[in-house]
Order: C-alpha cells, then structure tokens, then sequence
C-alpha cells in the first residue's frame, strides 16, 4: 500500500539544500522529478554567488527571480538618472520611462528632504508615582546616553547618532504604559540595527524593579524623515490639446482620492509601485517603507493621497510628500551584487538622495497612472501588454505578430478573440 509521506519534519534547517529539495518534493509533490526541475534551474551555476544568496535568509532551497528594469531620463535637481527598477508587474517600468521623458522637457524634477529623524521606543509599564518617575528619568537622562556612547562612536562619525531620549506619558492611551521615546539620525544607512541596538542598551540602563520593560523597537512610522518631490509647468504644456480641461480632471482624481479611501488605496498603490522598484532594486526594505508610507497617508485620521496637485495662475504643479527611511550603506545595499550595482548607477547617492530618487519615481508612476485614468483609460495600455503576452504564448512569428498588433488596434482584446484570430491567419496562409 502508498505509505504517505508525513508532511511535517524535525530539523529541517539542519539538511544541506538539496536534502531540503528532496524532502520537499517528497513530502509536498509525489516525488515529481519535474518539480526538483522547475527549482533547481534557478540555482546559479556561479556557487560563490549563490552561496551568498543562499545566506540572506533561511532554509533556502532556490532563488526567485523578479525582472530588473531600468527607467532613463529623469532629471531631477538638474542631474541625470537611470532608475533601476525591481518589481514584476508589466508597465510600470514603460510609464516611468514616458514620464521621466516628458518631465525632462519640462524642467524635470525637484526634490528637497525635509527631515531625516528615525523613531525607536523603549515600551514599558509602570504604577507608580508619575512624579517620582519624571525625576527618575531626569536622574537617568546622561547615564542613557553613555549606555549607548560604545555602540554610537562610530555612527557620530559619520555625523549621526541619537538626537533626544524623551519620557513619553501614555497611560491615557493604556494603562500604566510609559515610552521611551528616542529620535536617530542614522546617516546614510537605514539604521535598524542600530536603533534596536541602542534601545536595548538604554532599557538595560533604565530598568528597575517598579520599571517592566515591555520591548524596545524601531518604529517604521518616520513623518519626520521626509522628503518632498515636484513637477510643475504651465498648464498648456501639459497636454497636447483641451490641455485646462484635462489638467482640471488631474487635479479631480487627486481630490477624489483625498474625499476617497477607496481610491486612494489605489491610487498610493500606483505610487508604491514606483517607490517598491526603486526600494528593492537598491537593496532596501520595502515592508518598512509600505508601513510608514500608508501610516502617513492616514495621519490626518482618514487615509488620503500620497501626492497633490493644483493649478494657480496657469500652472500646473504636481508634488508629493512621503516619509522614506533609506540606506545606501550596510545591509542588503552593499552585499547583493546588484543592489551594489543600481547605487553606483545612481552615482553613489547619500540616504537623502536616494530618498530623492525614490520620491520622484513614486511621483512619476502616479503622474502615469492618472494622466492614463482621466484621458484614454487604463486598460489600453494594459490591453497591449496583455495581448504581446498572448502572442508569445501562442508562438507568433514576427509578421504574425505585427499583424495581430494592428488588428486589435480598435478591438476589445480577450484571450480568446487573440487565439480566433491567430487560428484564422495560420488557416489562411
Ligand atoms: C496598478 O498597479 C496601479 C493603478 O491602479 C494606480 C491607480 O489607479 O492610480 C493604475
């Protein structure tokens, strides 16, 4: 009789990779042979660099590739940029490119930073005496720092380091919940281990019987590491006929995102596509980034636009403001060889330029997305896509191809109408 292979297993971590492939396949996939396939023709033939890859995180048994793209011609601050881009979805990378190149004959971008400070919390409970504990903390301030002044040397080099360690009173929002709550500058890395790092030396420091330390951790919500980018030109310039008229519906669908959360959902969704591609193709966390952008979309208590836009006095300016902790030192950013190679792409930038960078690609990808929406629709664009993709399924040949292209030009493209229409043009040759 078939014995089932249990689909459970101790100490997986502990079996070499190809160990964990065959348990694998065993356990989930009948011992399909096919399937060792599909993951073992992602292993890089170069062993150092997969080994590498191998180490970033656990239990890894292959690698999943996500296209790397590249975005030319954006000018932002003067300065000429090929945006790398990381992300799977289909014409993200073409919208930016089109955008960049029209921006970049009309002033291209600007973007200032406003502020760099990142956030960590010390989060613990006490019942005692506020006073007591006000004075405790006043006691306390100099002996934190010092805790800390090991793990900060080499960051206050670099020109950061922590900027203030504050007693923060919530015991409205909780009871007995106090924070410590310390603001970093973190330079050009991102900075997560050296907050966490320095949270749990300023804890050891603090605690005390009457003092339950609950934990120490960054906190991904950052409005005050911001960085604000911007188009604008006259109005006329903007479209190539009805110009007022169109520009007026762009500045409706951001006012409908604002008035919307439905739509702007989807409409910041559009912007992090641009932000996401930049984030990963650079080596950064875009769990994080996600966190703090759409927590700073909700920040007046309703989850608005990520971008604005208005015209006065015949121009159009276009802008957005987000919260973006970025590094371009440590971490990923300078062990994956390509995240290595986009931040040298990009010229080497300081954390403030590349917050620069990302903020214009989210820009861009917005100005796409509703310069798309409120003229020709969507899914024309889409549609092209989806039909390309379609006739590389099928094996078209080149002319095959061209003359599906141009017969759907005015058609509604569904994947069966494209498989009739190819079947009939093979028929009639
Ligand atoms: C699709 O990935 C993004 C859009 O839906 C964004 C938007 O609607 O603004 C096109």
């Amino acid at each position: 009789m078939f014995k089932k292979m249990p689909k459970t297993i101790d100490g997986f971590s502990k079996l070499n990779k190809l160990e964990k492939v065959n348990w694998l396949v065993s356990a989930f996939f009948n011992n399909d042979e096919k399937m060792k396939e599909v993951l073992m023709q992602y292993w890089n033939t170069n062993e150092v660099l997969q080994d590498l890859h191998d180490d970033f995180i656990e239990n890894t048994i292959s690698n999943f590739y996500l296209p790397y793209g590249i975005a030319p011609n954006f000018i932002i601050d003067g300065k000429e940029y090929a945006v790398p881009m990381t992300i799977e979805e289909s014409s993200v990378v073409a919208a930016a490119s089109l955008v960049a190149k029209f921006w970049s004959t009309r002033g291209g971008f600007k973007a200032n930073v406003i502020s760099t400070t990142k956030i960590g919390q010390v989060h613990f409970m006490y019942q005692g005496d506020r006073t007591e504990l006000n004075k405790y903390f006043d006691s306390k301030k100099e002996a934190l720092y010092k805790a800390t002044s090991a793990i900060t040397k080499n960051m206050r080099k670099r020109g950061g380091g922590i900027l203030d360690i504050e007693l923060r009173d919530k015991t409205t929002e909780l009871a007995n919940y106090y924070q410590l709550h310390v603001t970093f500058d973190t330079a050009d890395s991102m900075g997560a281990n050296f907050i966490n790092t320095c949270l749990e030396a300023i804890a050891n420091e603090f605690k005390k019987e009457d003092i339950q330390i609950v934990m120490c951790i960054l906190s991904n919500y950052v409005p005050e590491c911001l960085v604000r980018a911007e188009v604008s030109c006259n109005v006329d310039d903007l479209y190539a006929e009805n110009s007022e008229v169109l520009a007026q519906k762009f500045v409706q669908a951001i006012q409908i995102a604002n008035a919307e959360p439905h739509r702007a959902v989807t409409h910041n969704k559009g912007i992090m596509n641009g932000i996401d591609a930049v984030v990963i193709a650079t080596g950064n966390d875009f769990r994080a980034i996600e966190a703090g952008a759409h927590a700073y979309a909700a920040r007046s208590g309703s989850y608005k636009s990520l971008t604005n836009a208005t015209i006065e006095d015949g121009i159009f300016k276009f802008w957005i403001e987000i919260p973006l902790a970025l590094g371009t030192v440590g971490g990923l950013t300078s062990l994956h060889p390509l995240s290595k190679l986009s931040l040298q792409l990009l010229g080497n930038p300081t954390a403030k330029e590349l917050m620069k960078v990302v903020a214009v690609a989210g820009l861009a990808q917005n100005f796409a997305a509703l310069r798309a929406l409120t003229t020709t629709g969507i899914q024309r664009g889409h549609m092209k896509m989806h039909l390309t993709n379609i006739i590389k399924q099928l094996g078209a040949s080149e002319g095959e191809k061209d003359f599906l292209i141009n017969y759907f030009e005015n058609k509604t493209v569904t994947h069966n109408a494209v498989v009739e229409a190819y079947e009939k043009l093979v028929q009639d040759k």
